[in-house]
Order: structure tokens, then C-alpha cells, then sequence
């Protein structure tokens, strides 16, 4: 059928290898997660994520400003709040800390994009992504409970200035109850980044350092994905999609890379993949060992991502990779 049997003869020059290149890496590409808590002058570095840190509102407009001298344009936003509760009510307060950087934040940087990751697993002292109940005896997020709170806490975001939301709690109908409390509080111009297809994973790990918010018994495993699932993400994303979703998101990524595809080929929508802590903390070690080429791992696995049929990727590698692709 193909003439060429020599498959070689397009990798022999340089430019040759570019012009063939299929996937192509830029800064544009990435979302940069940032962790902000209450206080001053913090800049505390996160042990098993060199290079992030936990920032109080302050520095981390610094950060954000040596960010975007760098390219980077998007950035999410996580939150360390100064009280917990079982509601997890400070998400939605007015001066949440999450309200509080976004506040300070818009009307310096008019040109990035304000993404809120919407969750409560930080701000509940449980550590559970929502308000729990009693299911047969045990304790388990109660689905439909949580879902106006989740709507209450986005809503907060976009009048703080956000300018994306993204739910990540993986509650059933958490995107169609957003986007009613949006659209009836004239936000209807405000995307949904959605995490449809999130795993119950290991790699999540030093996040949970990060943001402080491990849950403090059980697992997620009644709420996030079964690792051996796949035509299930499908139905997640679908279920997302119907209900509004803009965007997609499959997490964690690099075990996930035959979904990416699936919710690609499928669906032909805009698709984001998150390149989770564990991820980022694998190549930081083994680099740090000298066992790796961190640069260049780091940027075969972002270029891997792309390839797999993600649009953009939410990454702790994406200061560091924006040099290197400069
Ligand atoms: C939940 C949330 C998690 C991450 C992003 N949002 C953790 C979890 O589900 O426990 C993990 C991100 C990472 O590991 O980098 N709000």
C-alpha cells in the first residue's frame, strides 16, 4: 500500500524531523496548580513536590507574575483554608481564602485565566469531598446534599473573579447543578472545566500533603473511579457532556493515557488531562538520584499527553517546561 519501505529517510535531517513532528509542546498548553493558605510572607516549598509550594495570597501574586513572564497564562487554584468544618462551609465564604487571592489576583492580571478547582475535601474535617450521611452503616458523601453547596462555592469563585470552574469531587450531576446556578446568577459566559474521568488513585499522594486534605478515614473509592475501568469513563464523560461540561478532564494522566484517547476519539471535545503529583514527584526523584534526565522525561511524557489526544495539561512541571521550551 505505502511505497516507502524506508521509514528512515524522514528522520536523517533535523529540520526534516520537525517538519514530520506530529505533536508539537508549548506554553500555551499548560495550566499551572497553585496551592494559596491564609497568612503573610509564606512560601513554604512542598517536601515531596520540589519546586511548589504552599503561598500565602502575597507571594503568591509574585509567583503568579514570575509565571507569566514565563508564558504561562492558566492557572488553578487550590485552597488551604484557616478553619475546617463537616460541611466544609468555609469553600463558600465570601472571605475564603480561595475568594480572598482571587480578589487580589483579577485586578492585577488581566490576562491569565482563573481557573478554581471546586471541591471540599480541603475545607471539611473529614477530608471527604462532601457533606457525609449514613449509608447502611457506614459513613459515605451524600451525593445529592453535597451538590448545592458545590454550586454555592463556584458561584462564590466566579464573583470573585474566576474565570473557569472546575468541579473535581466526581459527584453525579455536579456539572448540570453548576450550571443552573451560573446561568440563573448571569454567569452563563463562565466555562466548566469538568474532572469527568478521576480515578481513585495512588499518585494523588503529595497533593494530599500539599493541600492538607487526606481523608481522615475510609477511601474515595464510593465517589472517584475503579483504576481497571475504561468503557466507564466513557459514560462519565457523556454524562458530563450532557450536562454542560465544556471540557473534559481525565486524572491522573500517565496511567490514563488509553482513556485520554477513547474520550478523544469519541467525543472530538476539548480534552484536559491532569499530570498529578505523583506523576511529578516520580521524575523529581528518580532525576534528583541522577537516574533520569529530568528535562527530558519530563518533556516526553508532557509531549505523550498531547499525543494521546489531550488538548491541555494541568502540570507542576509547567514552570520548569516553559523554560526549557523556550
Ligand atoms: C480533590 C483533588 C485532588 C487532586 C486534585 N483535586 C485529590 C484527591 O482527589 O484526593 C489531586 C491532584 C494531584 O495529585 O496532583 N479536590
Amino acid at each position: 500500500m505505502f511505497p516507502q519501505t524506508r521509514l528512515r529517510r524522514l528522520r536523517s535531517h533535523p529540520v526534516l524531523r520537525d517538519l514530520v513532528r506530529e505533536t508539537s509542546l508549548s506554553v500555551c498548553d499548560f495550566i499551572l496548580p497553585m496551592f494559596v493558605r491564609p497568612g503573610k510572607n509564606i512560601k513554604n516549598e512542598i517536601a515531596s513536590m520540589p519546586g511548589n509550594y504552599q503561598l500565602s495570597i502575597d507571594r503568591l501574586v509574585d509567583e503568579v507574575g514570575a509565571a507569566e513572564k514565563l508564558g504561562i497564562r492558566a492557572f488553578i487554584f487550590f485552597g488551604i483554608p484557616a478553619t475546617k468544618d463537616a460541611q466544609g462551609s468555609s469553600a463558600w465564604h465570601d472571605e475564603g481564602i480561595v475568594q480572598q487571592a482571587l480578589r487580589t489576583l483579577r485586578p492585577v492580571f488581566k490576562d491569565v485565566l482563573l481557573i478554581t478547582d471546586e471541591c471540599f475535601c480541603e475545607y471539611t474535617d473529614h477530608g471527604h469531598c462532601g457533606i457525609l450521611h449514613d449509608h447502611r452503616g457506614t459513613l459515605d458523601v451524600d451525593n445529592d446534599a453535597t451538590l448545592p453547596n458545590l454550586a454555592r462555592q463556584c458561584l462564590s469563585h466566579v464573583q470573585a473573579g474566576a474565570d473557569m470552574v472546575a468541579p473535581s469531587g466526581m459527584m453525579d450531576g455536579m456539572v448540570a447543578a453548576i450550571r443552573k446556578r451560573l446561568d440563573e446568577s448571569g454567569h452563563n459566559n463562565i466555562p466548566i472545566l469538568s474532572y469527568a474521568a478521576k480515578y481513585a488513585s495512588g499518585f494523588y499522594g503529595p497533593f494530599r500533603d500539599a493541600a492538607e486534605s487526606p481523608p481522615q478515614f475510609g477511601d474515595r473509592n464510593s465517589y472517584q473511579m475503579d483504576p481497571a475501568n475504561s468503557d466507564e469513563a466513557l459514560r462519565e464523560v457523556a454524562l458530563d457532556l450532557d450536562e454542560g461540561a465544556d471540557i473534559v478532564m481525565v486524572k491522573p494522566a500517565l496511567s490514563y493515557l488509553d482513556i485520554i484517547r477513547r474520550v478523544k476519539d469519541r467525543f472530538g471535545v476539548p480534552v484536559a488531562a491532569y499530570n498529578v503529583s505523583g506523576e511529578f514527584a516520580m521524575v523529581k526523584a528518580a532525576a534528583a538520584r541522577g537516574w533520569i534526565d529530568e528535562r527530558r522525561v519530563a518533556l516526553e511524557i508532557l509531549a505523550s499527553i498531547k499525543r494521546a489526544g489531550a488538548d491541555m495539561i494541568l502540570t507542576y512541571h509547567a514552570l520548569d517546561a516553559a523554560r526549557w521550551l523556550k
